[in-house]
């Protein structure tokens, strides 16, 4: 468990995978640059919506997760896997369909094939006690480090493939992937080791760490307040404590249950109703509305999320008016390890 940066509690180690994180995801021209993405990619999808016919229904639990992986991908690795492009294919017909290059589409295929395992291995290693894992259901288990190992393989013949250009004189971009090569020779040469690419001192693993869960962790559509986010945050703590009467051991394990307090009704009127405008008239509930966590663990990821969703959210309201095609069905939702949206069908009409 202790590797990477989600569930990592082996502080020292965690703080130096989350540091360059954060230094890559707060960059200025990372910032400025997804931005231009998403604009890029919005227009792409409404391309799309247009011939496939401006009336009919659209799913946008499917294509605002096209939208996020075709981004991501971007972003973390700066390569094009061309989801949307694969999502207008599955719907139109043969003559409509447009060429996608066989290589993109069984690298997409098998990466988020493994991405998706390797978030179900880690619910499964979470919630199953020891002895389930490593007796009762051996085969999982093997599955799911199988699954591990081709997944990280997958990363670092990319995050390799990459070194090596650079190397050969190919300038760094603001992709996440460059940014996080450039932190980690930043990090090498203030630990002394002068590295000048390709140098071996590198730290592959920590970078495929950090591309994880960018992958993981942004892939889908989440429906936010209404379900939260997380079932729960782990926390742990790395000194003994005490609080009140009761010392804790250090290593303890905490569970908060945020999806208990995000339904609350002694912190929210109404829990389960759709209503924006609570925080409007009780700006004190956003105390307790913690969908990127809370503390030094914080999502690093919150900043450039809400930037995303906001232009989003601005492109299609500026374009479009939405109705939900069933406004009596509830939300379809999906739990692996975070509470994904899976289906949304909306009739778009053109402003
Ligand atoms: C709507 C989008 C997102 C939501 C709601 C979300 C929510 C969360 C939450 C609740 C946590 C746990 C925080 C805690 O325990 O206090 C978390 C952690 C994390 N998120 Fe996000 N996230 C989102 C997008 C992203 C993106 C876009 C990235 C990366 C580009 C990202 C990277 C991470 C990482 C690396 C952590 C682990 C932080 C640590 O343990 O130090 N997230 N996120």
């Amino acid at each position: 468990m202790n590797k990477g940066i989600v569930f990592n509690l082996n502080f020292e180690e965690w703080r130096q995978i989350r540091k360059n994180l954060d230094q890559t995801l707060m960059s200025y021209r990372f910032q400025k640059e997804n931005i231009v993405m998403i604009q890029k990619l919005f227009g792409e999808m409404t391309e799309y919506w247009r011939d496939l016919g401006e009336n009919a229904p659209v799913d946008l639990s499917i294509w605002i997760n096209r939208l996020f992986s075709d981004y991501i991908f971007l972003t973390a690795t700066g390569m094009s896997c061309h989801f949307l492009t694969q999502e207008f294919n599955n719907q139109c017909s043969g003559a409509q369909k447009l060429s996608v290059q066989q290589e993109a589409i069984e690298f997409s295929t098998s990466i988020t094939k493994q991405s998706q395992t390797h978030r179900e291995a880690i619910q499964f290693f979470i919630l199953a006690p020891e002895f389930v894992w490593r007796f009762a259901l051996r085969g999982i288990t093997n599955k799911y480090l199988e699954n591990r190992v081709k997944f990280y393989q997958q990363l670092d013949s990319i995050i390799e493939k990459r070194l090596e250009q650079i190397a050969n004189g190919n300038i760094l971009k603001y992709d996440a992937l460059d940014l996080m090569i450039q932190t980690e020779i930043d990090h090498q040469n203030t630990l002394g080791t002068e590295s000048k690419l390709p140098n071996r001192s590198i730290n592959v693993a920590n970078i495929r760490e950090a591309l994880v869960t960018v992958i993981n962790g942004s892939i889908e559509t989440v429906p936010m307040r209404i379900t939260s986010f997380t079932a729960m945050n782990n926390r742990s703590n790395t000194h003994a404590d005490k609080i009140g009467n009761l010392v804790w051991k250090s290593g303890t394990q905490f569970i908060i249950n945020s999806a208990a307090i995000c339904h609350d009704p002694k912190l929210w009127h109404d829990p389960e109703k759709f209503n924006p405008e609570r925080f409007l008239l009780n700006p004190s509930a956003k105390d307790t509305f913690f969908v990127f966590g809370l503390g030094p663990r914080t999502c690093p990821g919150k900043h450039i999320a809400i930037a995303n969703i906001k232009v989003l959210v601005a492109l299609l309201y500026r374009k479009y008016s939405l109705e939900l095609l069933d406004k009596d069905l509830p939300i379809k939702q999906k739990f692996v390890l975070i509470n994904n949206c899976k289906g949304a069908k909306v009739i778009l009409q053109k402003i």
